[in-house]
């Protein structure tokens, strides 16, 4: 259900009439770190169980004694009096505890070169990068924003912010200038990490002069960097500016290999992550050290039934994304994990290339989005047979509902039919999986992420709030606050309590609506607010209409997330020119017009917001007090009939749009 009260993904209605079940294999559930008891001990005891993984997974410098401080609700305090240090947590402490010779990184190159990265290499680059951020004037409670490619460095270099106790804010590498610019500016960054470039489908694709771009001054304000840290990735010819810009090699190679890891405490920020919301300015979400890092580290553990002897784990998101800050950096390596981390895209060279991978570094675990095993299913079956995929013993899905025919083909061609299959609903804001099933103790439903995990209190409540009947529908609710919530927007605790808060008095809205089965199992039916999920990815509605309007031919703009068989959603727009726009766009083309308007969207934003469609036409649907309508929108996106018109202030402007688009 959207807003307008239409399924936000219309074929997800099919998912409710799904009714295969896949429980656990006896040896799996043997074996597994998740046992039935895990749900007992947290309904037993919920913080005390918490306070016990916090114990248990992580190393504290000063023990906390007090375990969730609600006082300030809604901003939480969790473990609030112990100290301890991230990096420490995710390196140190392997390599103290002999640990030290365990890969941490096996890192593949889109060109196919190669890296391998113990826990000791870990932490001698995170001891340097650390050094060398103090050396460029970086301290305790400073921001920097990393810019890079997937390469170890990323990792590094969140390690190395998180040792000084400098929260690091990760923009995506497919973000435009003007998008790094605006969290730059939010976050008042001192320093940003950032490549040459990177590989990407075969070819070099250059990241630093988007950061230069970024840095130039507007309107007469500065930038807030001072300095800019540049890997080494590609060779491209690369600009550097005197006395700004260095080198990271050369920052490397004269820093001490020895580092004090700053001891913070455990409400310190440990990162910001701006994410899509439903007004046009992105949320700095803030996330602090102790809870997130203890609920990384459970989830990481048990839902994925990490051995970290044992295990390869690869998970194949980007830094960019809460994922790959989760799941990638932090999780994995605080559990002592050995992980793939893959530069490029799943077709360069070729269409097996993931296969290939897991094949040669025999990965067991696997965790991606649903958007990428769909494009896998339209490469074709014949692909992944052609590798060996037996090690795989785990497979994840996370980012968008998973459509029940994708994890079966999931399941069947790369499980072999055989590995459990657990689908994560989490978000930025709630900063580690919340609703999964758990390998050898859930019954697994295509299509559905059926319970909360243990220690979680989420519910389906109704418009009034009212706790929906099993088969019931309505917006999926956390009751009760959990380690790695959201400690705020960066900035805007207004906004924070607004936008989480306020719908339902007293509990987190996440935004998502929801159906409960007969089971009382929890399926995700999509985004009910103005966010749109394409390929996994967050985007506002309102984001893309302000860059389309920003333009000079454009008069208004509505953009909707239309359905896509692949990408989950699309972005299409519909756009009103102004009347001198042949002036401002030099034609009267409509493709050429179309083809300017989605590049202008690729500057504002970034390539990934670049409409699909954009239709051109000559009025809107709006309310009498003006709304759009884009349910009546997404009906012509999606081509279907158009839906009851009756409540607009002009009810001839559905034909008007229809005739337009069939001329
Ligand atoms: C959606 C990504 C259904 C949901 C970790 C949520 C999902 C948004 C699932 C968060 C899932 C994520 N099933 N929907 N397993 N996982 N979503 O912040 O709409 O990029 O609100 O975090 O993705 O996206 P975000």
């Amino acid at each position: 259900m959207t807003q307008d009260g239409t399924p936000a993904q219309a074929g997800l209605e099919n998912l409710l009439h799904e009714s295969r079940s896949f429980p656990p294999s006896p040896e799996f559930a043997a074996q597994a770190n998740a046992q039935p008891a895990l749900y007992e001990a947290a309904a037993a005891d919920r913080l005390g169980f918490w306070a016990d993984q916090a114990r248990d997974l992580l190393t504290w410098r000063k023990p906390f004694t007090e375990t969730l401080d609600w006082s300030g609700a809604p901003v939480a305090r969790w473990f609030a009096d112990g100290t301890l240090n991230a990096a420490y947590n995710a390196v140190d402490r392997h390599v103290a505890e002999g640990r030290g010779d365990r890969v941490a990184i096996h890192f593949e190159g889109e060109p196919g070169d190669t890296r391998t990265l113990t826990y000791s290499d870990l932490l001698r680059e995170v001891s340097r990068a650390a050094n060398a951020l103090a050396a460029l004037g970086v301290s305790t409670g400073d921001r920097v924003v990393i810019y890079l490619p997937m390469i170890p460095e990323a990792v590094i270099a969140m390690l190395a912010c998180a040792r000084l106790g400098a929260p690091h804010s990760v923009v995506f590498g497919g973000f435009s200038a003007d998008a790094l610019r605006s969290r730059i500016a939010d976050a008042e960054a001192k320093v940003v990490i950032t490549a040459d470039g990177g590989f990407r489908r075969g070819a070099p694709s250059a990241l630093k002069p988007a950061v230069d771009e970024a840095l130039v001054p507007r309107d007469g304000v500065e930038s807030p960097v001072a300095h800019v840290l540049v890997v080494r990735r590609t060779g491209q010819d690369t600009a550097m500016a005197e006395g700004r810009d260095v080198w990271w090699h050369d920052a490397l190679e004269s820093a001490d290999v020895t580092h004090e890891p700053v001891w913070v405490e455990a409400e310190h920020p440990l990162f910001i992550l701006y994410t899509s919301g439903t007004t046009g300015k992105p949320k700095g979400i803030l996330h602090t050290t102790g809870g997130y890092l203890t609920q990384t580290a459970y989830t990481h553990k048990y839902v994925f039934d990490l051995k970290a002897e044992s295990d390869v784990y690869w998970c194949t998101a980007d830094i960019g994304w809460v994922t790959g800050h989760s799941y990638v950096t932090y999780g994995p390596l605080i559990n002592g994990a050995t992980q793939v981390i893959y530069e490029g895209t799943p077709d360069s060279p070729h269409q097996g290339r993931w296969w290939e991978i897991i094949e040669k570094y025999k990965v067991t675990i696997l965790y991606t989005a649903p958007t990428a095993i769909r494009t896998c299913m339209k490469w074709g079956e014949d692909i992944p047979a052609t590798f060996d995929l037996s090690t795989l013993r785990v497979l994840g899905s996370v980012g968008e509902p998973i459509n029940p025919e994708a994890w079966m083909w999931y399941r069947r061609v790369v499980g072999g039919d055989r590995t459990p299959i657990v689908d994560t609903w989490w978000q930025t804001e709630t900063g580690a999986i919340m609703i999964s099933p758990l390998p050898g103790v859930t019954a697994a439903k295509p299509g559905s992420a059926q319970v909360p995990l243990p220690g979680i209190v989420a519910d389906v409540v109704d418009d009034e709030f009212r706790s929906v009947p099993d088969g019931g529908g309505g917006y999926l609710v956390l009751s009760e606050p959990w380690p790695a919530m959201l400690r705020g927007i960066w900035g805007d605790l207004e906004r924070f309590k607004d936008t989480y808060w306020s719908r339902f008095p007293g509990v987190y809205f996440a935004g998502d609506g929801a159906k409960k089965d007969d089971d009382g199992d929890i399926w995700l039916l999509g985004r009910v607010d103005d966010v749109m999920n394409v390929s996994g990815h967050r985007l506002s509605t309102t984001e893309i209409e302000s860059a389309l309007v920003s333009h000079d031919a454009v008069a208004e703009a509505a953009v909707v997330g239309a359905t896509d068989e692949t990408t989950g959603q699309a972005v299409v727009a519909f756009v009103i020119l102004r009347s001198d726009h042949a002036e401002a766009l030099g034609t009267t083309d409509e493709d050429e017009i179309i083809q300017i308007l989605r590049n202008h969207v690729g500057k504002e934003i970034g390539p990934i917001a670049k409409p699909k469609r954009i239709l051109v036409v000559a009025e809107l649907p709006k309310t009498r007090s003006g709304k759009i309508m884009r349910r009546l929108l997404r009906d012509v996106a999606e081509n279907r009939a158009v839906g009851d018109a009756t409540t607009l202030a002009d009810s001839s402007v559905m034909d008007l749009i229809a005739k337009g688009l069939s001329k």
